[in-house]
């Protein structure tokens, strides 16, 4: 493997010193007093030689680190309270260890910063053995739902371990793994009697392009307060907002959501994603002066049966959505649906589909195995509903659109936008108007945290209901009467086609 490769699966990022002592400054003015340090994963030592310094008063402070020389460079921290072993977390009996540690402990480090996903794509076996532990199922656990950090395992481990002792947990990782380890600490009911988050400049320190944070988590037995508190420095002066935990939920803004929460539950109306192929290349076609072209630049000339608009994610977010210039082969109507039919349907498609089949059989994901050829996923009656309300899942903006047919076909969306399946023009705009109402806008700000990689999701959009938001605005008697007529609604009067 090389260099670069080894660097990324062990997250090698030794932190700066002039880092590590103000992270160890900010702790001190906290007064905390910790009888014991650890870092689990001390790399050459900076932080806890730091912690060391700015806590005089620890009996005890424990390195750990998989790689033995860092482990070696970490002992020559010189100092006799200070032990350092070369261990692998996951096979580390930490049970054990924090058992016979003298309280407070404070768990202190920086653990690696990588995926799941990037370490299996470099055969790397640096991975707790049971690693799908949100118990993901079925398409989620196949797909990115389940991709986690393992700085997110590891901080989780920990924290449960920690639970019901006086500790601080302070670590620096992704914004992103800080957040999800407090939903689950919050929403497992751990004893966190305070938790702050304290941006920091990744790519000043680590030359990573990551919103990356200082996490504290002071863990008191018997006090359960479930918010945390946001700041833009390592240091008090920048507070920023709270977010925390309510409804069974992460909520972006406590104060906001406090507002608008009676807007919370399900809708009759359910989003859904757009369709997922895996091979764009091949399935998406633009429009040239020579006809329809595939990503590989061939000119393509096809029956129309299988072929859709479609619109891209920058395309809804950019408000480009007059006249799509690019069409979608959408191989089925429903998930699973046999496509040997296609080949008398529509002998061009197929054929055009068979000469490209090394793209769409090599597909890598697990989705596509056992299932009929060139399957497509996130497909369904609603993908050809003639009036969609869109939006963009992949960028930072909560446009909505309203699309209608386009040359009398369904506009489709990729698997980065998500969509409200309409009957009608009248119910797009009504629905539209709806959503772009200044409550449905609050209810969302309140909720989104705009620094996540992915902001917008399905399961954002569908807090809000539509019903409740409709009755507010006294247009409950319109709503009844689109939603009887949508057979993708739960209020559906004839035959439903939700599942
Ligand atoms: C981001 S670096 C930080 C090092 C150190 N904590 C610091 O702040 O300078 C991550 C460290 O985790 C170590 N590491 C990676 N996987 C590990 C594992 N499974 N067990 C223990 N240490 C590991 C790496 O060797 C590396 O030193």
């Amino acid at each position: 493997m090389s260099k670069k490769a080894t660097k990324t699966e062990f997250g090698d990022f030794q932190t700066p010193k002039a880092l590590a002592s103000e992270v160890c400054r900010l702790l001190a003015s906290r007064r905390l007093c910790p009888a014991s340090i650890v870092e689990p994963t001390c790399g050459r030592g900076s932080i806890l030689s730091a912690a060391l310094q700015a806590f005089p008063g620890a009996a005890i402070g424990l390195g750990f680190d998989i790689n033995p020389a860092y482990a070696a460079e970490c002992r020559q921290v010189n100092d006799l309270r200070c032990s350092v072993r070369a261990a692998d977390f996951f096979a580390t009996n930490w049970r054990s260890i924090l058992a016979d540690l003298p309280e407070p402990i404070l768990v202190i480090g920086n653990p690696p910063w990588v995926t799941n996903a990037a370490l299996s794509s470099l055969g790397s076996v640096n991975l707790p053995v049971k690693s799908n532990f949100h118990g993901y199922r079925g398409f989620d656990a196949k797909t990115g739902k389940s991709n986690f950090d393992i700085s997110e395992w590891m901080l989780l481990h920990l924290l449960e371990l920690l639970n019901g002792r006086r500790a601080t947990l302070a670590m620096l990782c992704k914004t992103m793994v800080a957040r999800k380890v407090l939903q689950h600490a919050w929403k497992h009911g751990f004893d966190i009697g305070r938790a702050e988050i304290h941006r920091i400049d990744a790519t000043a320190h680590f030359n990573a392009a990551v919103d990356a944070c200082l996490f504290c988590c002071y863990v008191e037995p018997g006090k359960r307060t479930v918010s945390c508190q946001t700041y833009e420095a390592l240091d008090d002066s920048s507070k920023r907002h709270t977010f925390g935990y309510d409804d069974g939920r992460l909520v972006a803004d406590i104060e906001a959501y406090s507002q608008w929460r009676h807007l919370l539950g399900e809708s009759p109306y359910r989003w859904r994603s757009g369709v997922k192929h895996d091979c764009s290349k091949v399935m998406e076609l633009s429009e040239a002066e020579s006809g329809l072209r595939n990503g590989f630049g061939e000119t393509v000339n096809l029956e129309p049966e299988y072929l859709f608009p479609m619109l891209k994610s920058s395309e809804l977010a950019n408000g480009r959505t007059g006249a799509p210039r690019r069409w979608m082969i959408v191989t089925q109507q429903e998930i699973g649906q046999e496509t040997k039919q296609i080949e008398a349907a529509a002998p061009k498609t197929w054929h055009y589909l068979t000469a490209h089949a090394d793209y769409l059989d090599k597909r890598g994901s697990s989705i596509y195995r056992k299932r009929p050829r060139f399957s497509v996923f996130g497909v369904g009656d609603y993908t050809f509903a003639p009036w969609k309300i869109a939006v963009s899942g992949f960028y930072k903006s909560l446009r909505f659109a309203r699309l209608g047919p386009f040359q009398e076909r369904p506009v489709v969306l990729d698997d980065t936008g998500y969509l409200l399946p309409c009957t009608s023009q009248q119910e797009a705009e009504f629905l539209y108007e709806l959503l772009v109402s200044e409550p449905a806008r609050q209810f969302y700000s309140s909720l989104i945290f705009w620094d996540a990689k992915r902001p917008i999701t399905t399961d954002l959009l569908c807090a809000l209901n539509l019903d409740k938001l409709a009755a507010e605005s006294g247009l409950n008697k319109p709503f009844n009467e689109f939603c009887r007529s949508n057979p993708w609604t739960t209020k559906s009067a004839g035959p439903r086609l939700f599942d």
